[in-house]
């Protein structure tokens, strides 16, 4: 037998499902297919300029800088995020020692995942997630039980179902909402009292993944979960400045919560990272501190795109409700074509006309019979995918 492979838990986790989308646009570009590329969440608009000069002008002036960061986050970061928080969510989060910086909410989420859990431990995970929060856990060696998010239930899970036995054995909980794939959002805030109930209850630490929270449309505003009482004593949230400030290739966010339950997260990394580098801490200061206006603005172009597509979309049998938030639509596909599966469907999508999303499968089980579209193309980009999806669908029902 071979002796230098990979580790049995890596063979068991499937190939990253972009992995697997990109192997396919690949060979679509690779045939000279004009591709429409709606799969990977990676915005398409350019990181705004006051927060691009501010990185330009640190790495140039200030080579300080240049040296390894402080990993925990430099005093500046730390206080400017405790300000934002307090803005704009009204909670208090002490600088010193609730905030860690990390190289994305990606890593940290990971990480989280190998600082708390042990091999056989359960995690409680949303069926459909974005991946990281059951790769995370199988990567940790740990166990997943999937609450699965149903549209009859607005995509939130249902603790009720949560057998008592899991729930006892279950060290974390993964909450994300304004949410990944799905777009959902929650409008009632019994959900998240209910949430931090059931956690208190069980014991298991609740992670708010909160990279949405400020893409959010009409009057719809995203909370934090520190907003609701008891979320201090068993919550940490995840922030990210990827999508919020299109910075998804600068790899910066933060987590909050209590020091004890920051703790283990940032002797874990203390092992593997240095953390994110100084000079992307202080774009971010300049991020968090400049003109809310860019974020507005980012929000109401995701807005019009969603319109588009979801009225494009329904208007050729496909399920695309309009949604609150998030730079996605999770649409499911029209009643006959249903039964071929979510990735075949979204495989002969892209070779078939270049329009590349996401199959609903890719993020788990109850993800099957959707696709997810990322709003990430210029308008008229929309209307050219919506023709091409519209031919497809045709030649479906005919076949
Ligand atoms: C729900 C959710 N959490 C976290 C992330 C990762 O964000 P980051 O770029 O900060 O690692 C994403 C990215 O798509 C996401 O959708």
């Amino acid at each position: 037998m071979l002796k230098i492979q990979s580790s049995k838990t890596l063979e068991k986790l499937p190939p990253y499902l972009f992995t697997r989308i990109n192997a396919l646009k690949k060979q679509a570009y690779e045939k000279k297919l004009d591709v429409i590329d709606l799969g990977m969440g990676n915005p398409d608009l350019p990181t705004p300029s006051h927060i691009v000069d501010r990185l330009c002008d640190t790495i140039k002036h200030h080579k300080n800088t240049h040296r390894y960061p402080q990993a925990k986050g430099m005093p500046k970061y730390r206080k400017t995020i405790s300000d934002w928080m307090l803005k704009r969510f009204g909670v208090h989060i002490e600088p010193e020692n609730e905030i860690l910086a990390l190289i994305g909410s990606k890593e940290g989420i990971a990480h989280l995942c190998m600082a708390y859990l042990n091999i056989g431990d359960y995690a409680l995970v949303c069926d459909p997630a974005y991946p990281v929060h059951f790769n995370g856990v199988l990567l940790a060696g740990a166990k997943t039980y999937s609450m699965p998010l149903l549209e009859k239930n607005n995509f939130l899970p249902d603790f009720s179902k949560i057998p008592s036995k899991i729930a006892q054995k279950s060290k974390i909980m993964f909450l994300n909402y304004p949410n990944n794939p799905t777009a959902a959002v929650v409008d009632d805030n019994k959900f998240w009292l209910e949430s931090i109930k059931f956690c208190k209850k069980n014991n298991i630490l609740l992670v708010s993944d909160n990279a949405y929270s400020e893409l959010t449309f009409g009057d719809y505003i995203a909370p934090s979960i520190f907003e609701f009482p008891g979320a201090k004593d068993i919550a940490l949230e995840f922030h990210s400045f990827s999508k919020t400030f299109n910075m998804a290739g600068w790899r910066l966010g933060w987590v909050c919560g209590a020091q004890k339950l920051i703790q283990p997260l940032e002797k874990f990394k203390s092992f593997l990272d240095y953390g994110a580098p100084t000079f992307m801490q202080l774009a971010g200061v300049a991020a968090l501190q400049g003109s809310n206006l860019c974020v507005k603005e980012l929000a109401q172009v995701y807005e019009r795109r969603m319109k588009k597509m979801s009225l494009g979309l329904q208007k050729l049998g496909w399920k695309a409700p309009q949604t609150k938030g998030t730079m996605y639509l999770w649409t499911g596909f029209p009643d006959f074509m249903k039964k071929e599966g979510s990735f075949s469907l979204c495989e002969k999508l892209l070779k078939e006309t270049g329009v590349a999303l996401s199959p609903g499968i890719g993020f788990g089980k109850y993800g099957e019979g959707y696709a997810r579209i990322s709003l990430v193309t210029h308008d008229r980009r929309f209307h050219d995918a919506l023709l091409r999806i519209e031919k497809f669908t045709k030649e479906a029902k005919s076949e």
